[in-house]
């Protein structure tokens, strides 16, 4: 007989774009002439970067004959990639991060996800609130929480709300806790921590003996100079914290998948004998014997970006980005709503008018204007009553659905 993981039965519904999707699925059909603008889930809509396409192409070639054919690639990823990684991400920033301390992988979402493996069930998870829920998510699935309460909380998790009220920095938690996820540049808010925040959150860490889960997905969106792009910029940060990137979002590979983790090998947790055990160790022989590793070609398409050709182009497409951020935060401010981020994130996160809850709101804007955004509850309790648009659409779709917002959404 085989029984199963109960733990899945906890989780509500569908994951959140998963649901999103079938709503626009289940409009589309009885709307079938609707242009709907999807400015929902997160994915880019620009080609790759011209270098990495080159360099893929090249990497194509390599295969095709017996002498550069490759096959299985060292798990942990290959060193012209680890090594370009290192020096322009970190070493470039007064960072020392070794090779054995980088691990590429198809992406930063399966590490997110992943990485709650090499951490005992009876840890106590921190998250922000809202947050990006594979954090979340994935917990529940490993059986770390209790049961979603009628409140919109899983039992036993730590929600640290990051709100309006108190500027998108959350209060440090009241209550021991052992993993903290942590996402700057935040999705969904497009908000960051400063140096000060996040030196308070590592300096919490180190006294506590927690570890931190760092999503710097979207670093490369940063432009204020006081938000750190790394962790690792702050002191004492590399006892105590784990840090995901992504060339996703920084350089278009979300079909192309590319993302990478840095355990430093100082960061350490106990076993309940007492004794003291790094995470790099767990993770490397976790690694080696789920992953195979990241395709070479795709490797070699990454690589390509910390060309100073690729450099260039990824730059051109962020500040596309950019401007659509622009673009769709003051075009709803002027219509008076109340937005957020949007300036070193390619999220705008937008209070619903009238307070409508966040699935209403959706509704609402699919209906009348028929755009897609993502509901802010889907991120989390403290996400309700808002609305997280990306900007990672077309220019000319994002334009027309501004427009539309402006022209047919009844506030
Ligand atoms: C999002 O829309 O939040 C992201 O695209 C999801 C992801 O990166 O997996």
């Amino acid at each position: 007989m085989a029984y199963i993981n109960e733990n899945y039965l906890k989780l509500p519904g569908n994951y959140l774009f998963a649901e999103v999707a079938r709503r626009v699925a289940a409009y589309k059909d009885a709307h079938p002439d609707a242009d709907v603008i999807r400015l929902g889930i997160g994915d880019v809509t620009l080609p790759l970067p011209a270098a990495s396409i080159a360099a893929m192409h090249a990497a194509v070639d390599e295969m095709a004959k017996k002498e550069t054919f490759r096959g299985y690639g060292p798990e942990q990823g290959y060193d012209f990639l680890i090594d370009a990684i290192i020096e322009k991400n970190y070493t470039s920033r007064g960072i020392a991060v070794s090779p054995d301390e980088v691990f590429v992988s198809d992406g930063s979402k399966s590490d997110c996800g992943n990485i709650q493996e090499i951490f005992s069930t009876d840890d106590v998870i921190a998250i922000t609130d809202p947050v990006y829920p594979v954090y979340l998510d994935t917990n529940v699935m490993a059986g770390r929480t209790g049961a979603l309460g009628a409140d919109g909380r899983f039992e036993g998790v730590v929600y640290m709300p990051t709100t309006e009220e108190n500027g998108f920095a959350p209060a440090l938690p009241d209550q021991p806790v052992d993993m903290i996820y942590l996402c700057c540049p935040n999705n969904p808010t497009g908000t960051t921590l400063s140096r000060a925040e996040l030196t308070k959150w590592v300096d919490y860490a180190r006294k506590n003996d927690a570890v931190i889960l760092f999503d710097a997905a979207y670093a490369a969106y940063i432009t204020e100079p006081d938000v750190p792009r790394s962790i690792y910029e702050i002191e004492g940060a590399r006892d105590v914290a784990i840090e995901f990137r992504s060339f996703s979002k920084t350089a278009g590979f979300t079909g192309t998948r590319c993302g990478y983790t840095v355990i430093p090998k100082t960061v350490t947790a106990k076993a309940k004998d007492g004794s003291r055990h790094p995470l790099n160790a767990l993770w490397s022989r976790r690694h080696s014997t789920k992953f195979n590793g990241t395709a070479y070609i795709v490797q070699r398409g990454a690589a390509a970006i910390y060309t100073d050709e690729g450099q260039k182009q990824v730059a051109g497409n962020i500040a596309y980005y950019m401007e659509n951020a622009r673009i769709i935060r003051e075009g709803l401010s002027a219509l008076g709503l109340s937005v957020f981020g949007g300036v070193n994130a390619p999220y705008i996160w937008l209070k619903t008018p009238n307070d409508l809850p966040s699935w209403e709101f959706f509704d609402k804007l699919l209906h009348e204007a028929n755009v897609v955004g993502t509901p802010g509850a889907g991120f989390g309790p403290s996400g309700e009553g808002y609305f997280r648009l990306t900007a990672f659409g077309d220019r000319q779709a994002t334009e027309k659905a501004i427009a539309r917002i402006r022209e047919k959404l009844v506030l």
